[in-house]
C-alpha cells in the first residue's frame, strides 16, 4: 500500500511475505507499543503463526518497541507507525489491508497530564476512536474491541451484581 507523506513504515514485510494461501485473518492492533497491547500482539504472533498482527502506533513518549523485539522479525508481524487521528491514512489503511479483528489499545493514558492538557485526551481518546470505528465500519471487518477502563465500561458485571446484593442490606444497616 502507499502511505500519506510522513507516515513511517518500519518493518512492514512485502506481500510476498504472505503464505501462499494469504493468512487466515489479519489483525489490527493500535497502541502495540504500549504497556498492554505489547504483550497481546505478543501472545497473538506467538499462537497464531497463520495470522497477520499488523502493529499500529504512533510511538508516543511513553511507547517502546523494545518490548516486541521477540517478534519484530516473525513473518506474521508488521509494525506501522502512524496516527489513530490521521482520517485519511486510517482509511487508506482499511482499504488496503483488508483487516479483520480490530483490537484499540491506542490511547492517551496517563490521568496526571489529563488534568493538563485535557483536549489532547479528548482528542485521542474520543476523535480517534471514532475515525478507527467509521473507517472499520466501512470496511465490513468482523469485530472491533476497544480496550478502555471502568471509567468508560463500568464495573464488572459480578460487581454490578454485588453492589444491587449489598445495596438494600446497606441501607438497613444505615438505617
Ligand atoms: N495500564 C493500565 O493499568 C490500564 C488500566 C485500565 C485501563 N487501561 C487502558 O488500556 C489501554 C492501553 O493502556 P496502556 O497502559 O497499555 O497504555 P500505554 O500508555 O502504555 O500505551 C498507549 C500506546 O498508544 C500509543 N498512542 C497514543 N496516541 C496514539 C495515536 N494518536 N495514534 C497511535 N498510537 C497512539 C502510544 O504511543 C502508546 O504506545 C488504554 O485505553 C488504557 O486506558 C490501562
Amino acid at each position: 500500500m502507499s502511505y500519506p507523506s510522513g507516515t513511517v513504515v518500519l518493518s512492514a514485510r512485502h506481500d510476498s511475505a504472505e503464505p501462499p494461501g494469504g493468512f487466515r485473518k489479519r489483525f489490527l492492533v493500535t497502541g502495540g507499543a504500549g504497556f498492554i497491547a505489547s504483550h497481546m500482539i505478543i501472545s497473538l504472533v506467538e499462537n497464531l503463526s497463520d495470522c497477520l498482527v499488523m502493529n499500529l502506533d504512533k510511538l508516543d513518549y511513553c511507547a517502546s518497541l523494545k518490548n516486541l523485539d521477540a517478534i519484530s522479525s516473525k513473518p506474521n508481524y508488521k509494525f506501522l507507525q502512524g496516527d489513530i487521528c490521521d482520517s485519511h491514512f486510517i482509511k487508506q489503511l482499511f482499504e488496503t489491508e483488508n483487516i479483520d479483528v480490530v483490537l484499540h489499545f491506542a490511547a492517551q493514558t496517563h490521568v496526571d497530564l489529563s488534568f493538563l492538557d485535557s483536549c489532547k485526551f479528548a482528542y485521542v481518546n474520543i476523535y480517534g476512536t471514532h475515525i478507527l470505528l467509521n473507517a472499520a465500519y466501512e470496511a465490513g471487518v468482523e469485530k472491533f474491541i476497544y480496550i478502555s477502563t471502568d471509567e468508560v465500561y463500568g464495573g464488572s458485571l459480578d460487581q454490578v451484581a454485588i453492589s444491587f446484593f449489598f445495596s438494600p442490606s446497606l441501607s438497613l444497616v444505615i438505617l
